[in-house]
């Protein structure tokens, strides 16, 4: 069975390790629906329409890909797009208890909510916005890790 499934975030900004991960999304279900999440508690670099932009320019040539953002919670942006499936990538043990927390919490919120994980390309695992944004602060090299318009942003960011 192919379906909807939501890959929210943060994306502040997107990574090479975000796009591998929907990449692999888009060979499993038929629409990937990327989420960028408003959070007034975190004062993300890049605002929430410059997120967007920057991922619709990165998703532009992969299939079934659509970028939005929600307010709120997870578990009600899933109901108002009629979908069970949530996609997180997991680089490392690191990643894993917050993402188990979410996972759990979410189906408690939601009983029928699945939370897929997939795990990036081994040479992006170690790969983070936060670092990312803080080699850019600081002047180091990011275009390996980062698509070049989102590099560029970044420069622009902290020029
Ligand atoms: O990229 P991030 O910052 O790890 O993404 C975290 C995100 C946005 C997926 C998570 O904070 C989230 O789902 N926020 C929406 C609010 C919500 O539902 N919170 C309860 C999660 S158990």
């Amino acid at each position: 069975m192919r379906h909807t499934a939501i890959y929210p975030g943060s994306f502040d900004p997107v990574t090479n390790g975000h796009l591998d991960v929907i990449a692999r999304a888009t060979r499993l279900f038929d629409r990937v629906i990327v989420a960028v999440a408003h959070n007034d508690l975190k004062k993300p670099l890049f605002s929430s329409e410059e997120r967007m932009s920057l991922l619709r320019h990165a998703t532009r040539e992969m299939p079934g890909v659509e970028v939005t953002s929600f307010g709120g919670l997870l578990v009600d942006f899933a109901r108002q797009n009629n979908t069970t499936v949530v996609v997180r990538g997991l680089r490392a043990i690191s990643d894993f208890e917050f993402e188990f927390q979410m996972a759990l919490m979410n189906r408690k919120l939601h009983s029928d909510l699945e939370t897929c994980f997939l795990t990036p390309k081994e040479e992006l695992t170690y790969l983070s916005s936060r670092i990312i944004k803080e080699i850019a602060r600081l002047g180091g090299q990011i275009d390996t890790f980062v698509p070049p318009q989102v590099a560029h942003a970044l420069r622009a960011k902290f020029a």
